[in-house]
């Protein structure tokens, strides 16, 4: 049997694995999804930029260290400069603001829309080549920020039309200052459990916290924080926290400080509109990137399975990265695949209709000019028109115009174009009648939309 990476590896008819074609309907669809969601970001007032699809490779080990070349595509070009495709544009996007919009007036809200690569295990929902919708908010930590970007991670998803979602909010203070509380070594390597944490694999976790010698009260005090949902949990939680001493003490302090930045949070995206019904509280929030520092949300949709995450950001630090002046940052990415798939899963999809205008078809060798004609007009007068191609007799011509969807079909014979009208037959109700051609663009536009075909 070849290995895993064989299938799709050379074969000129495959394409790489982890990557995908996209034919017409679903590229509609996709189309459709991609205009909802750029009209709820510019009804949040984001405006759209777009960087590289490549970028220096530095760009993205700089903050997220060595760990990150496994997931990455990075590359030598002829020159030997050290390059990544993007598995993602927050990093891209911070380092357009350091070098060229940092004058620019607070807040400044930016968005994007593009494809990213990373070196994922293909299945259902993950991809090697997928895109991303995401938004940056820059200059702002406030609340009333905060829960802007979290009131509009829930709507632009709701708007495309996933209905049932889960939003999750965290705070890395939580989750960093639990370690310290227990008395997890602050030196060392937190990334290994911060892995197991994120994955949620309860024997793993437990393992690890054994392994840095985590007494067995402290141990189970931060496994009760995965069953924490609301405020009031997370309260009673932090009363029942191990008070080892003045570090654990002052960890416990910098939670309930982390707790009432949510608590503000949460009030302001409610009152922007968000639904607290689909909010859980999660601790225990790791984000898989390195540049994250405060609030943090998650997105999923229960109605998938293992790739459930639509959506992931929160506030993050790439300053240094850029040796810039620090600024405040938060944001979000949603996978805009996965979102797709949601949205599928909720028969939300729609059958985008493809159908042209208009099928023009010549009847005789002397009408195929004036059909080219005829059809150039039209399209100025901006229908969607195809004209035989193919040379077709009279019979198959009508078969194409009914197969692309077309409203009508318009035959054009020598009779037409000598008395300068064409016989136009409605698809969808086979009626068929003449009209001039020099009408023919504004008698067409005029048609109500509902005669188109199916
Ligand atoms: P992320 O959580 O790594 O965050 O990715 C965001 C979303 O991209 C995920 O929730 C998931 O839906 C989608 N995604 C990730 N990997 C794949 C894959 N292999 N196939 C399909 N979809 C995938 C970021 O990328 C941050 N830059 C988000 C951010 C923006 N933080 C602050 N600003």
């Amino acid at each position: 049997m070849a290995n895993e990476e064989a299938d799709g590896g050379g074969s000129p008819l495959q394409v790489p694995r982890g990557t995908r074609d996209f034919g017409p309907a679903e590229m509609a669809e996709r189309r459709r999804v991609e205009g909802r969601m750029r009209e709820t970001l510019r009804r949040y007032g984001y405006r759209e930029v777009q960087t590289p699809t490549f970028e220096n490779l530095e760009l993205f080990t700089a903050k997220s260290g060595p760990a990150i070349l496994d997931e990455l595509y990075g590359f030598e070009d002829k020159s030997g400069r050290r390059l990544a495709l993007r598995p993602e544009l927050t990093a891209a996007v911070m380092r357009f603001y350091y070098a060229s919009l940092a004058m620019e007036p607070k807040p400044l809200k930016l968005y994007y829309f593009g494809n990213c690569f990373r070196y994922d295990r293909p299945q259902k929902g993950r991809y090697r080549e997928f895109w991303q919708m995401g938004c940056e908010l820059i200059g702002p930590e406030t609340p009333e920020a905060l829960g802007e970007m979290v009131a509009l991670g829930a709507a632009l998803l709701q708007d495309a039309g996933v209905a049932r979602l889960a939003v999750r909010i965290g705070h890395l203070h939580l989750l960093y200052s639990a370690l310290d509380a227990i008395g997890w070594p602050s030196s060392g390597d937190r990334r290994e459990l911060l892995r197991r944490i994120d994955k949620w694999d309860e024997r793993n976790v437990v393992a690890g916290l054994d392994e840095a010698g985590v007494d067995d009260g402290a141990r189970d005090w931060f496994l009760s924080l995965h069953d924490v949902a609301t405020l009031d949990d997370l309260a009673a939680c932090l009363d029942a926290a191990p008070r080892a001493g003045e570090r654990a003490e002052e960890a416990v302090a910098r939670m309930r400080t982390a707790a009432s930045r949510i608590r503000e949070v949460l009030d302001c995206a409610a009152a922007l509109g968000l639904d607290l019904a689909m909010v859980r509280i999660d601790p225990l929030i790791a984000r898989g990137l390195d540049y994250y520092t405060g609030v943090v949300l998650e997105v999923d949709a229960p109605a998938l399975g293992a790739e459930k995450q639509l959506l992931g950001g929160g506030q993050y630090d790439l300053s240094g990265v850029f040796g810039g002046e620090p600024v405040a940052t938060c944001g979000f990415a949603l996978g805009f695949d996965r979102a797709l798939v949601a949205v599928a899963a909720e028969g939300a999809g729609t059958e985008v209709a493809e159908g042209v205008d208009a099928y023009v078809a010549p009847i005789g060798d002397a009408a195929r000019r004036p059909a080219l004609v005829l059809a150039a007009k039209l399209r100025r007068a901006g229908l969607s028109v195809e004209v035989d191609l193919m040379q077709r007799t009279a019979g198959k011509n009508l078969k194409a115009a009914a197969s692309r969807g077309a409203r009508v079909a318009v035959i054009l014979g020598g009779r037409e174009v000598e008395g300068g009208f064409a016989t136009v037959k409605d698809l969808a109700s086979g009626e068929q009648v003449e009209v001039p051609l020099a009408a023919f663009a504004d008698w067409l536009s005029a048609r109500p939309p509902a005669s188109r075909a199916p």
